[in-house]
């Protein structure tokens, strides 16, 4: 005989008639989002490792933690995914921001599309050389090529001291709807560490996909399709105003926007800070990311920072990262000191 009957109703979920009746609450578009998509199934596994990565932080190194976001997010058109809809982004922003935070001594959280380019491994991939390019034959052995060797070695101690003090954590994603979950997971436990969280929000997050409702299960068929595929996609939640006002309330919060009509980027990095409320913009052009950025702030006198690399820097390799990071770790320090 079992222990329960299926047709009673179960407690929890029974009507307590003590609360009195309120008006039923709205839901907002973010939290209708996360109520009508499943959680990717790996989501605890990187709740744990996160939380220990903070913990450890927290209580033996006593580093400020920036979370950086890095990468383009994927809007799958099918469930078993043969066909979806990208972004240019290879993560270097992030990648390389990454490498100046550690440098900088933080600890990083690297939330990254999974492939795209990795703080250190960068150096080495993606490039126009295979990596068997930097080996070289010597008495039947394999050796590092001399002419790349010393700057291997430089990257080699700052990947391993980065390592070996525990400071760097990859957390992978691919679609959108991972990115989301992960965020929200991530932010709501750097609340551990109050103002010492900094988040610096570099991926190129999809404005528009394709709800879990609507998504077929298997390939698209052309036959079915007529000869034409008309896709109609939804707006994604501005999770930055959530992000701000209830995952992590404390934390400094740069976000990033990028234009590639340069008289309108300003206005829109401002209307971001009206809209979101935080702290700080990073604006920059498509075209020129790699040599100027803009800081924007709120109700600041010089609201309009540029940072731009000189003529000099540009032909000595100098990555713009490596003046940004600073000016933003000023900006994360004022505002642990409520100088903000
Ligand atoms: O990878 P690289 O080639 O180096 O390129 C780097 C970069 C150009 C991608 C990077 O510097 C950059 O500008 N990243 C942000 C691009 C972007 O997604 O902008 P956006 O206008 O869509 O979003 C603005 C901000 O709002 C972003 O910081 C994003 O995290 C946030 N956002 C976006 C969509 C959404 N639904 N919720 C959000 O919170």
């Amino acid at each position: 005989m079992k222990n329960f009957h299926t047709a009673n109703p179960e407690m929890e979920t029974a009507i307590d008639r003590s609360i009195p009746d309120f008006p039923a609450a709205q839901l907002s578009d973010e939290d209708k989002y996360f109520k009508h998509h499943k959680p990717p199934s790996y989501l605890p596994e990187i709740e744990s490792e996160v939380k220990d990565f903070i913990e450890y932080h927290k209580s033996t190194s006593h580093k400020n933690i920036v979370l950086v976001t890095s990468g383009g997010t994927t809007v799958p058109l099918e469930n078993n995914t043969v066909r979806f809809i990208d972004n240019f982004s290879a993560g270097t922003r992030g990648a390389t921001s990454a490498e100046y935070f550690l440098e900088n001594g933080y600890a990083v959280i690297f939330l990254h599309r999974e492939f795209s380019l990795l703080p250190y491994s960068r150096h080495y991939s993606h490039t126009t050389n295979c990596f068997l390019d930097y080996m070289t034959e010597v008495n039947d052995k394999v050796e590092i090529n001399p002419t790349f060797a010393d700057e291997m070695l430089i990257v080699l101690r700052k990947y391993k001291q980065a390592k070996e003090s525990n400071s760097l954590l990859l957390i992978p994603f691919t679609t959108v709807n991972q990115y989301l979950y992960t965020l929200r997971v991530i932010s709501e436990l750097l609340q551990l560490v109050g103002k010492k969280a900094l988040f610096y929000l570099a991926a190129a997050v999809s404005d528009f996909f394709l709800p879990q409702s609507r998504m077929p299960t298997h390939k698209i068929q052309s036959q079915e399709s007529g000869g034409k595929l008309e896709v109609n996609l939804d707006q994604v939640p501005k999770f930055l105003s959530r992000l701000v006002d209830n995952w992590a309330p404390s934390a400094l919060i740069v976000s990033f926007k990028l234009e590639t009509d340069r008289s309108i980027l300003i206005k829109k990095a401002k209307t971001a800070l009206e809209r979101y409320q935080h702290q700080l913009v990073i604006g920059n052009l498509l075209q020129t990311r790699k040599k100027e950025v803009v800081f924007v702030r709120p109700q600041k006198d010089d609201d309009e920072q540029w940072i731009r690399l000189n003529d000099d820097q540009i032909s000595s390799n100098v990555e713009i990262e490596s003046l940004i990071i600073p000016q933003v770790i000023k900006v994360h320090e004022d505002w642990i000191n409520g100088d903000n």
